[in-house]
């Protein structure tokens, strides 16, 4: 016999951002971030898990190819769902799995993301997300949320935000195991729908500094860093929260923003520097300051993950029109800059 089951995680933006860990083993970070979980048709993983007598080993394909599950992310999800895995019984089928059974049974997961994987779009935050999702529902484990978005942070800490529709908050936690350090829903997907978010994607290619090795030098050799997770982002925090709550733009709009630069800010000042965006980037930055400014007030956020595709937020549909033409006319796909396409989509899930 073979049971399986099949979960599909949207990605997710930081709108202030994470960046740094204080251990780095069960991923826990600096400070609290707020992100925006994005609409799945767009960008997101499609994972299936299966479990049969027949196989041998746990393995794992991504986009087709076969992967190693030998890094101590994986293991680490994979222990914690299968410590929690309860008795299944399908009497049609002729099936019984005893908790006893889930610790010999392995499983095969076959994963696909719908978007350059690794090029600053936050790929591994849908990825954990949703291994852990599928594979608690396959071994019908009864955790809330909450617990299930802690198992997640320990594959990769964005991915426990994705584990929640509309916006979302990672709170740090103060314990030295993680315990409470998970992600909780501050508005659901509804709340403001307004807004649009539409992706420019700079360069699909690979990044060159991962996030992990990025930010593990940003901790070690960045004051800007200490400074930023001290007093910076705890402020930032509250309004951001406030801002949502109140759907007020302006706020918004500042904060994302200046919170995007300051992340970059931090891989400057980051020995050796770490260039996440690149000369399009800037432009685009430009392009969104000189038009908020000509209005008087905010139409588009922008922010930049560690990669130089650029997530811009547009206030509501009748600007997001007049953004991607903007867009197409200064920055032309496949034209002298290597911009390869806009993927647009709303915050919803
Ligand atoms: C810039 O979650 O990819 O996107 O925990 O080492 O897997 P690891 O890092 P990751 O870092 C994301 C960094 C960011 C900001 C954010 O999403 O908050």
């Amino acid at each position: 016999w073979i049971l399986m089951t099949t979960a599909q995680t949207p990605t997710n933006i930081a709108v202030i951002k994470y960046w740094g860990k204080r251990d780095e083993a069960l991923i826990l970070a600096v400070n609290d971030s707020i992100s925006v979980t994005l609409d799945p048709q767009h960008l997101c993983t499609t994972t299936t898990v299966a479990v049969s007598p027949m196989f041998q080993s746990d393995r794992m394909w991504l986009n087709g190819k076969e992967i190693s599950l030998s890094g101590g992310r994986y293991q680490n999800c994979l222990r914690e769902i299968r410590s929690r895995a309860s008795e299944i019984e399908d009497e049609k089928k002729g099936i019984k799995i005893t908790k006893k059974d889930w610790e010999k049974l392995h499983v095969h997961i076959a994963s696909y993301n719908n978007f350059p994987t690794a090029a600053g779009l936050a790929s591994s935050a849908a990825g954990f997300a949703c291994l852990v999702f599928s594979l608690a529902k396959l071994m019908n484990v009864q955790e809330d949320q909450g617990k299930l978005s802690a198992i997640a942070r320990q594959g990769s800490g964005s991915a426990c935000r994705s584990l929640y529709g509309g916006f979302v908050k990672w709170v740090m936690g103060n314990e030295k195991n993680g315990g409470d350090s998970i992600a909780v829903q501050l508005q659901d997907e509804k709340h403001w729908d307004e807004l649009v978010i539409i992706i420019a994607v700079v360069s699909s290619r690979q990044k060159e500094t991962s996030s992990t090795s990025g930010m593990r030098d940003s901790v070690e050799t960045s004051l800007l860093l200490q400074h930023r997770a001290k007093e910076v982002v705890p402020k930032r925090i509250i309004e951001m929260e406030e801002a949502i709550k109140n759907r007020d733009f302006l706020s918004f709009a500042r904060l994302t923003c200046a919170d995007s630069n300051q992340f970059h800010a931090v891989c400057l000042d980051t020995s050796p520097p770490i260039f996440y965006m690149n000369d399009t980037s800037h432009r685009i930055i430009s392009c969104v300051e000189k038009w908020n400014r000509s209005e008087g007030t905010p139409q588009v956020a922008y922010t930049f993950d560690a990669g130089p595709n650029a997530v811009l937020i547009a206030r509501d549909r009748k600007v997001a029109a007049n953004l991607l033409q903007r867009l197409l006319y200064y920055f032309p796909p496949h034209s002298d800059t290597d911009l390869n396409s806009y993927v647009i989509g709303d915050k919803s899930i």
